[in-house]
């Protein structure tokens, strides 16, 4: 059983990240929703991300576990929601061939490249406005090439020898994410990996439920770029088959309460 302070902490972490967004904004971008009504959403939350970002992807707790998932990605690779490419430094570049990266915010394409070129994979980043839902993700592949242009179903030897993600399928709508993953298991080749950092759901206790609840409701998406606390990914691949392996685990001792329970994986198709 957590003690009051713990449970203080934890549930004051989402309300101390909201707070300091709030204040981002109003501080040096209140003019922002006058000067770009129509991309107000997309462009605010990139802008937002250049300051955070950098904050969220150095933090000790995470850093360590984030670089053994990437660090895995080799050939050709996809990488799924990958933001302002914060993260894009734990990519080995001699490991890979080319990255496809299915970002949906446009806002962050142009550092993702610049990002890629600091570490050395040259014009090897290539982004593609896309989410991973298959409706989105499917005709980005098409127009990149990778798929045919007309198919009725993906090709069986599959594309991509590696697919990350990280903390980005929190934005994909839930109820998409059974649909989702059989797509992204069937785009990876034969032993093929999908390798992920993810904050999921931390259904063992009911006060954590009930206020992660209230936040889904419209706080934490509106302002947190469509993330959800309540992310099902290792519920939806544990129920899946045509896994050779699944290695899942939740990091940072988890004890049941938190709010963030982050987990790491790493599956191998069959
Ligand atoms: C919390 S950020 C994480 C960015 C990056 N992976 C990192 O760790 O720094 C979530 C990212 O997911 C993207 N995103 C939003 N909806 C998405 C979707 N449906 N599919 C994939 N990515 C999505 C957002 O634009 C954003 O870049």
């Amino acid at each position: 059983m957590p003690s009051f302070k713990e449970y203080s902490l934890t549930l004051a972490e989402p309300l101390l990240l909201m707070s300091m967004i709030l204040a981002y904004t109003l501080l040096s971008q209140p003019l922002l929703l006058l000067k770009a009504p129509s991309s107000f959403r997309s462009k605010w939350f990139e802008r937002m991300y250049v300051y955070l970002g950098p904050q969220l992807a150095s933090s000790p707790l995470q850093i360590d576990y984030i670089e053994s998932v990437m660090s895995q990605a080799h050939g050709l690779v996809l990488e799924l929601g990958p933001g302002n490419g914060d993260q894009t430094f734990h990519l080995k570049a001699n490991k890979i061939e080319k990255v496809y990266g299915a970002e949906p915010n446009e806002h962050f394409h142009a550092s993702l490249v610049a990002k890629a070129k600091e570490i050395g994979l040259g014009d090897k980043y290539l982004p593609m406005k896309a989410g991973a839902e298959p409706q989105s993700l499917l005709p980005a592949l098409q127009d990149a090439g990778l798929l045919p242009g007309t198919m009725t179903r993906l090709p069986e030897e599959g594309v991509f020898d590696s697919i990350v993600t990280i903390k980005s399928m929190c934005s994909v709508p839930q109820a998409q994410l059974p649909e989702t993953m059989e797509v992204i298991r069937a785009l990876l080749k034969p032993g093929g990996q999908f390798l992920f950092f993810e904050h999921l759901q931390s259904d063992a206790s009911f006060i954590t439920q009930c206020y992660v609840w209230i936040f889904n409701l419209f706080l934490w998406p509106a302002l947190i770029g469509g993330c959800r606390l309540d992310g099902k990914l290792d519920k939806v691949i544990a129920g899946m088959s045509g896994w050779k392996t699944r290695n899942m685990e939740n990091i940072r001792e988890y004890q049941g309460h938190e709010v963030f329970r982050y987990m790491q994986g790493v599956c191998t198709k069959a």
